[in-house]
């Protein structure tokens, strides 16, 4: 069926949008994701590489995949398809498609403690020495990964205008306010400074090529680009929009909150004297230990993690969006249909990663390391979808849009909404054919070449 026979749900206004893509931006990878990988990297300096990496190479592949998707008024695949019809083009769309439903599967398991643990804080039975056997516990996580899909699946199956706007309207701005209400509290708290600097003060001898590779990938991450969510989303906005000011506000709020997550983590870990490079638990395993120390602690932990699901569930929308725009656009299932076939195949893919916490030890231990650890099935899923498969995405795309679809007929798109555009063509086409494509590929030769694909 085409677009002209079947109308196409559009956002109800530029805020509404920019709510919804700032939702789909803001997760897990801010909140949790951000500060453990700038912990593990040195601080201050991944924080300047950081943002330098969202201003050169997520805000031009922020504005790519928003003119691809509203060009084509399609999914990934789709896009491709109505830009390129007939060209090899269309596997970099089925990539995206893959990519989401593989990170769906395991975002949603980490997504899944924030329930556990909202419930746990509002119990208040924050016991910091059970996160290990938590995670480790077949039955609980599995209950709680089947919880947050069956919520995130509910949402898109109303629609976009329906599900997905109304959420996000409302939840950003209470977001946003919880966590300055945190940051109040975390920096007041005595000894916190030292943490600050941490955060803050760059200490550029802790640079290395790892710190280069974290920071991109981290950056698309965030960013929820690399896979053709923004496409997707992009697909929903109306011909008059400006997109560059919404792509800019997307990144924007993305950084910001980043960035407040940052505020919040590290002076409250200086304060109880812990390490910054806790890791994967972070979040979870640390804050808990020191919500527990806080005075009003455990209504804290309430708010922080009531935060922390919303901003995840927003996240896990729209990587569910992708796959069911594509079912619903090239495979003319109904939105219902889609939604549950999303479901089950991300239910197949995330249960091993529910079981790669410590619940079974072939999932856990995975693969040998050769220094005494171990990835995981969940960790190998982070590395390979959340870092390089987005991270190749994003160079696809650039090569696509400067060789193959034309930087002229993305401008042209652009400047619908926005005419002044042609005045900084010039600036985007640089950075989508050097800038972005060199730093990705320069940093992906040198993965391969290093053997550092999974350490
Ligand atoms: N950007 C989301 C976050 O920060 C995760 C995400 C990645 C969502 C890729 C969609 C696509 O949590």
């Amino acid at each position: 069926m085409s677009a002209i026979q079947k109308p196409r749900g559009q956002w109800s206004s530029k805020i509404a949008f920019i709510f919804a893509a700032a939702g789909s931006a803001v997760g897990l990878g801010n909140i949790w994701r951000f500060p453990y990988v700038t912990g593990e990297n040195g601080g201050g300096a991944f924080v300047f590489l950081y943002l330098l990496v969202i201003v050169l190479l997520g805000f031009p592949v922020m504005l790519l995949e928003l003119s691809m998707g509203r060009a084509s008024e399609k999914n990934p695949v789709g896009a491709f398809r109505v830009l390129r019809p007939g060209s090899p083009w269309v596997f970099v769309g089925f990539m995206g498609v893959l990519t989401g439903i593989a990170i769906l599967s395991y975002y949603t398991v980490i997504a899944g403690w924030t329930i556990a643990y909202l419930i746990k804080s509002i119990n208040m039975d924050l016991d910091p020495k059970a996160f290990g056997n938590f995670i480790a516990d077949i039955p609980q996580q599995i209950t709680y990964f089947l919880l947050f899909l069956l919520a995130s699946v509910g949402v898109v199956a109303g629609g976009v205008k329906d599900g997905i706007e109304r959420i996000t309207r409302v939840l950003m701005p209470v977001l946003i306010g919880l966590m300055v209400l945190l940051i109040i509290r975390s920096v007041t708290l005595e000894g916190a400074l030292s943490g600050l600097e941490f955060y803050l003060v760059p200490d550029f001898s802790k640079v290395s090529a790892r710190t280069f590779i974290y920071a991109i990938g981290q950056g698309f991450f965030s960013l929820s680009l690399g896979m053709g969510a923004m496409i997707t989303y992009g697909s929903y906005i109306s011909k008059d929009d400006n997109l560059v000011s919404s792509g800019a506000y997307v990144c924007l709020f993305d950084t910001v909150i980043a960035l407040m997550a940052g505020l919040i983590i590290f002076p409250a870990l200086a304060s109880a004297g812990q390490a910054p490079e806790a890791g994967f638990t972070l979040v979870f395993d640390v804050l808990i230990s020191l919500f527990n120390q806080m005075p009003l602690g455990s209504f804290v932990a309430i708010i922080f993690f009531f935060l922390l699901s919303i901003a995840a569930l927003t996240s896990t929308i729209s990587l569910v969006e992708v796959a069911t725009a594509y079912l619903v656009d090239e495979r003319n299932l109904p939105r219902g249909s889609a939604v549950l076939i999303v479901a089950g195949v991300t239910a197949v893919l995330g249960i091993p990663c529910a079981l790669s916490l410590g619940g079974s030890d072939f999932f856990t231990h995975l693969l040998p390391l050769g220094n005494g650890q171990y990835k995981s099935f969940l960790g190998i899923m982070d590395f390979v979808f959340g870092n390089m498969a987005l991270s190749l995405g994003a160079l696809l795309l650039c090569i696509f849009v400067v060789y193959s679809w034309k930087v002229s007929s993305a401008v042209k798109e652009i400047s619908s909404g926005n005419p002044g555009f042609q005045r900084w063509a010039i600036y985007w086409l640089v950075a989508l054919k050097y800038v972005a494509p060199l730093a990705i590929a320069a940093i992906l030769i040198y993965m391969v070449v290093t053997g550092q694909t999974l350490s």
